[in-house]
C-alpha cells in the first residue's frame, strides 16, 4: 500500500507554524535558573510565544513573539516564587487552583487570592512574588507585554534572604495587608487597580452572538499595554473575517475553536482544543467558529492597547 502525503498550501503551513499544541510541548522544570537549587521554588513554564522571564530564548519549539510572550506555569501547593520586578508589565491569568499573589514595597506586603478566571496585572517596577497555599496545583498562562523581557530584578530572593522572609516576598511578621478594594493603604490603592475578578466584570454580548470580558483595554483595566480579553463562544457560532494591525492570540482555555485564516481566497482552518494556541500575525485575515456541541472559553491577548474595536459581523 502507497501513503501519499497530502499536499498542503504555503498558507496552511503558514497557519500549522503558528499553532502551539498542549499535547506537542513539554513542561520545562529547569526554565528558571535562579531557582535552581531551592526546592521551595520549584516550578514548571510550558512556553508557547517567546521565553517568557526565561532566558531560554533559542526554544526552536516556540512562537516568536512580537508585542508578547505567553507560557503557561505550574505550581505545586507550598511552592512560591521570589519576589522580583520588570521593567514591562506582566500579567497571571489563573486557569486551575487558587493563587496568592503579593506585591511589595518598602517592607510592606499586599497580597490578593485569585482564582480560576481571575487575573492581576503586575505593574511595571513592582515587586511581587507568588505562592501555591491551597491544595491543588496551580496553572496559570503568564504573558510578558514585551517581546524580549529583561531578566527579572529579584527583591527578596532566598538565597540573600532568610527563606521565612522570601516566602512572605519581604514582609516581617505583621507587614502583611490583605488586598481590599476600599483599604486605604497607598499599595492596597494601586494593587486595586490591578486586579481583575472574572466574576466583576461586564459580560459584553456582541451581535455576532458571543460574549467578551474586557480584562485589559476599554472597560478593563485600562492602560498602554496589550489587550486581554476573554471570550465565550456559543457552539455553532462564528465570525467573518477579520483583521487587526498587531498579532492576536487566542489559547482555548475550555471546549473548542476551530480558528481559520484566509489569503487571496483561499481559506485553511484548524481545530483548538483546550490549551492549545493559535497567534494570527498582524495584517492576517482571520476568523473563528466554534463547531462543537458544548461551548468554547479563549483568552485572547492583543498586541498593542490602540488596536481598535472590531466590528464582529456573525457568519
Ligand atoms: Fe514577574
Amino acid at each position: 500500500m502507497t501513503i501519499h502525503a497530502t499536499p498542503t498550501s504555503a498558507l496552511a503551513q503558514e497557519l500549522a507554524a503558528h499553532t502551539g499544541r498542549f499535547t506537542d510541548k513539554s513542561f520545562d522544570w529547569n526554565a528558571f535558573p535562579s531557582n535552581a537549587g531551592f526546592d521551595e521554588l520549584a516550578r514548571a513554564q510550558m512556553r508557547y510565544i517567546g521565553a517568557g522571564g526565561s532566558p531560554k530564548v533559542g526554544d526552536s519549539s516556540t512562537l516568536k513573539p512580537d508585542n508578547f510572550t505567553l507560557s503557561l506555569i505550574y505550581k505545586e501547593p507550598g511552592k512560591y516564587a521570589a519576589c522580583h520586578s520588570h521593567e514591562i508589565e506582566e500579567s497571571f491569568l489563573i486557569i486551575e487552583g487558587v493563587l496568592t499573589v503579593g506585591w511589595e514595597k518598602d517592607g510592606e506586603v499586599v497580597e490578593v487570592r485569585l482564582g480560576p478566571k481571575d487575573m492581576i496585572l503586575n505593574a511595571r517596577e513592582i515587586g511581587h512574588g507568588f505562592r501555591n497555599d491551597g491544595v491543588t496545583p496551580v496553572l496559570m498562562s503568564i504573558s510578558v507585554d514585551v517581546g524580549k523581557p529583561l531578566p527579572p530584578v529579584y527583591h527578596y530572593h532566598p538565597k540573600e534572604h532568610p527563606s521565612e522572609l522570601a516566602r512572605s516576598f519581604g514582609a516581617a511578621p505583621g507587614k502583611t495587608l490583605p488586598f481590599d478594594r476600599n483599604g486605604e493603604h497607598p499599595l492596597q490603592k494601586l494593587m486595586a487597580r490591578y486586579v481583575v475578578r472574572h466574576n466583576e466584570l461586564p459580560t459584553i454580548w456582541e451581535d455576532a452572538g458571543f460574549t467578551r470580558k474586557v480584562y485589559v483595554g476599554p472597560g478593563g483595566i485600562e492602560h498602554d499595554t496589550c489587550r486581554k480579553e476573554m471570550l465565550g463562544i456559543p457552539s455553532r457560532v462564528g465570525v467573518k473575517p477579520y483583521s487587526r494591525d498587531v498579532e492576536e492570540a487566542f489559547l482555548v482555555l475550555e471546549g473548542s475553536l476551530t480558528v481559520g485564516w484566509e489569503e487571496n481566497g483561499e481559506h485553511v482552518e484548524t481545530e483548538l482544543g483546550p490549551r492549545d494556541l493559535v497567534k494570527t500575525p498582524a495584517g492576517r485575515r482571520h476568523w473563528f467558529r466554534n463547531n462543537s456541541a458544548g461551548p468554547a472559553t479563549v483568552w485572547s491577548v492583543i498586541g498593542s492597547a490602540t488596536a481598535g474595536e472590531i466590528a464582529y459581523r456573525a457568519a
